[in-house]
C-alpha cells in the first residue's frame, strides 16, 4: 500500500529514505521512498512506529496510524542552522524562548540593529552531551499551519531553559547564531518599550514577513490553498502556478484558505552576518521584509529621531496606544492587517489628529485575522473561483480597487493611494510634480526635476520607485495632493501623496516598496522623509 510521502521543510519529495515499520516493538517493513518520496509497504492497517533516516537530514520516529484513503505526510527537516525567538515581539522586560536548530555547537549574541549593529551580550555556546542533539525535528504533516514546534520535545531539564529578556531600548533586535563550522543564521526580535518613551511609533510589518514566509512548504504565495496531496520532485515541472496559463493561487473563496503560522525560522528575515544598514541589500525576499525595513531604522538614527518600535501584532493585541504617540511610521510592504489595526490607525489619523508616514506600498490591501497570538489566516481571494476574470482591479472603476475593500473598506480610504501591478518590478526615479509643497523645502528641486535614483535594492533597482507602487486611489481623502510620480513603465511609477484632516491628522504616502532603501543613500529622498516628519511631530 501506499503508507504516505516523505518531504522535507520545502515540501519537495526526498527520494531514498530508509523507512522502518515497528509494531508493538518488533520490526514488521523495512522500506525506502521512491524518488517522488512515495512509501510503500506490504502492512496491516492500524497504528504503527515509524523510524526515518537519509543522509543530510535529521532522522526521527514518529508514532502513526496507516490510512489507506489519505497518505501520510512524513517531513523531515535538512541539516542546517536555522531559529527564531518565540515570541517573535515583546516589550522590554518581557521573555522570549530561543528555539535554534543546528547540527554542531553554535554561538548565540543578541545585537541591536540601528545606524549601527551594537553588540547587546553573549547568550553562550550552545552544545548537549548527546550527540547532534541541538538538532530539531519538525512535525509531520502542514506545519506551516501548526508552527515547527521546536525545544518541544527533550527540553524539559530547568537548568537547560533558553529564555532570553528583551532589552530596556526598544529597537528591532537581532539573535546572531554562529556554528563552529563558520554557518551563520540571524533572525529578528521586535522589542517594544515597556512604556511609550519617544513621540514617534513605527511599526514593522511582522504580518508580512509571515505572510511570505514559505518555510515548511506554504506561505500566502505557495500552496495558500493547503498543501497538494504529493510533494513536488521538481517546482517547474510539477506545480500548477508554473504549468497552468493565468494561474493564480487567490482564486479560492476567503474562507477556504488554511492558516499559516508564524511558529516557524523566517528565512528571508536573516541579515548576514558582515552586512551594514548602508550595504545593498542581498536577496529577493530580504528586499521587501526586515532587512529592508531595517533601513528605515537606520536612517532615523542617522537623522536623529527617537522612535519607539513595535509589531503590528502589539496594534492588533492592544499593546500599542496610538494616542500616546504623534506620529506612526509603517515602511516597505505592510500588504496585510487586521480589520482592528485598520479601524485604529484610521480612527486615530482622521478623528484625532493622528499623523501617518506611509513609507511603503502594497500597504494594507488585504485583510487577516488572527486565530491565536501566533497563527494568522490571509482572506486573500483575488480572482473569480472559475479564473474568467479579477476581482480586483484599481484601474477599473466596475471592480474593487483591492481585497481589503472586498472584505471591508478600501485601503485608500486611509492612505490616499492603492496598488495595482502597472510598473510592477521595476524601479526609477520620481519626478517632481508640486516644487512648491512644503514637502520639497530645502531639496532646491523644481518642477519636472528627477529625483531619488539611488537604492540599495538590487530585486527591482533603478530608483526610489519601485517593486511594488501606488497610485491615488478613488476613494482617497479629499484634498489629497500628488506631490511626486515615478517613472516606471506602464504609468505605473509610485505617486507619492499627502493628505490632513479636520482632527489635523495627516497621512504622507511614499508609494513605493523601495523608498526607505533609496532614504540612506538618496539625498532629497532623505530630505522630503524628514521634512515630512519635521512637520507632522510639530517642529
Ligand atoms: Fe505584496
Amino acid at each position: 500500500m501506499l503508507v504516505g510521502y516523505v518531504s522535507d521543510e520545502r515540501y519537495l519529495a526526498v527520494g531514498d529514505v530508509l523507512v522502518e515499520f515497528e509494531r508493538e516493538g518488533e520490526s514488521v517493513a523495512v522500506v525506502r521512498s521512491t524518488p517522488r518520496g512515495a512509501v510503500y509497504a506490504d502492512l496491516e492497517p492500524g497504528p504503527y512506529r515509524v523510524s526515518l533516516c537519509c543522509s543530510g537530514y535529521g532522522a526521527k520516529s514518529v508514532e502513526m496510524v496507516t490510512d489507506a484513503a489519505q497518505p501520510y505526510q512524513f517531513r523531515l527537516l535538512s541539516d542546517c542552522l536555522l531559529g527564531y525567538v518565540w515570541p517573535k515581539w515583546v516589550r522590554s522586560g518581557e521573555r522570549s524562548e530561543f528555539r535554534v536548530h543546528a547540527v554542531e555547537p553554535y554561538h548565540l549574541s543578541v545585537w541591536r540593529y540601528g545606524y549601527r549593529k551594537e553588540h547587546v551580550r553573549d547568550i553562550g555556546w550552545f552544545d548537549e552531551h548527546g550527540p547532534r542533539a541541538t538538532m530539531q525535528v519538525t512535525p509531520d504533516g502542514d506545519y506551516a499551519q501548526t508552527g515547527v514546534e521546536w525545544n518541544k520535545r527533550g527540553y524539559d531539564n530547568p537548568h537547560h531553559t533558553q529564555f532570553v529578556t528583551g532589552p530596556e531600548r526598544s529597537g528591532l533586535y537581532y539573535l546572531h547564531a554562529k556554528g563552529e563550522s563558520g554557518a551563520f543564521f540571524s533572525f529578528p526580535w521586535i522589542v517594544a518599550p515597556a512604556a511609550p518613551r519617544a513621540k514617534i511609533a513605527v511599526i514593522c510589518s511582522n504580518i508580512n514577513w509571515n505572510a511570505y514566509n514559505n518555510f515548511g512548504g506554504r506561505s500566502n504565495y505557495i500552496h495558500p490553498e493547503g498543501l497538494p496531496a504529493a510533494p513536488p520532485l521538481n517546482a517547474r515541472l510539477d506545480l500548477e502556478r508554473y504549468q497552468k496559463t493565468g494561474f493564480s493561487g487567490f482564486r479560492y473563496p476567503n474562507d477556504h484558505y488554511p492558516p499559516i503560522s508564524f511558529e516557524r525560522p523566517e528565512i528571508g528575515c536573516h541579515v548576514p552576518e558582515q552586512t551594514q544598514v548602508t550595504d545593498p541589500i542581498a536577496g529577493r525576499q530580504a528586499s521587501h521584509l526586515a532587512p529592508a525595513e531595517w533601513r528605515t531604522l537606520g536612517w532615523l538614527e542617522r537623522e536623529g529621531f527617537e522612535y519607539d518600535l513595535y509589531a503590528e501584532s502589539h496594534l492588533h493585541f492592544g499593546q500599542l496606544d496610538l494616542d500616546r504617540y504623534r506620529v506612526l511610521i509603517a515602511s516597505v510592504h505592510p500588504e496585510y492587517v487586521t480589520v482592528p489595526m485598520f479601524d485604529r490607525i484610521k480612527s486615530w489619523v482622521h478623528e484625532r489628529g493622528g499623523r501617518f508616514l506611509y513609507l511603503g506600498a502594497n500597504g494594507y490591501s488585504c485583510e487577516v485575522e488572527f486565530l491565536d497570538a501566533g497563527t494568522m489566516r490571509c482572506k486573500t481571494q483575488m480572482m473569480k473561483e472559475d479564473e474568467t476574470g479579477y476581482l480586483v482591479d484599481p484601474t477599473d472603476p466596475a471592480c474593487y480597487e483591492s481585497r481589503m475593500q472586498m472584505v471591508h473598506e478600501p485601503d485608500g480610504s486611509l492612505l490616499g493611494v492603492t496598488c495595482s501591478a502597472l510598473g510592477l518590478m521595476t524601479g526609477a526615479p520620481y519626478r517632481v510634480i508640486k516644487p512648491d509643497h512644503w514637502v520639497f523645502a530645502g531639496t532646491g528641486l523644481r518642477e519636472g526635476d528627477l529625483f531619488g535614483a539611488a537604492s540599495l535594492q538590487e530585486r527591482c533597482p533603478g530608483g526610489a520607485s519601485g517593486h511594488e507602487m501606488d497610485r491615488i486611489s478613488r476613494y482617497a481623502p479629499p484634498g489629497t495632493e500628488l506631490l511626486a510620480k515615478g517613472l516606471n513603465p506602464e504609468n505605473g511609477g509610485a505617486e507619492m501623496a499627502c493628505y490632513e484632516t479636520p482632527s489635523g491628522g495627516a497621512v504622507f504616502a511614499a508609494s513605493s516598496i523601495t523608498w526607505p532603501a533609496a532614504l540612506l543613500v538618496d539625498p532629497h529622498v532623505s530630505r522630503i522623509t524628514a521634512n515630512v516628519l519635521s512637520r507632522y511631530l510639530g517642529e
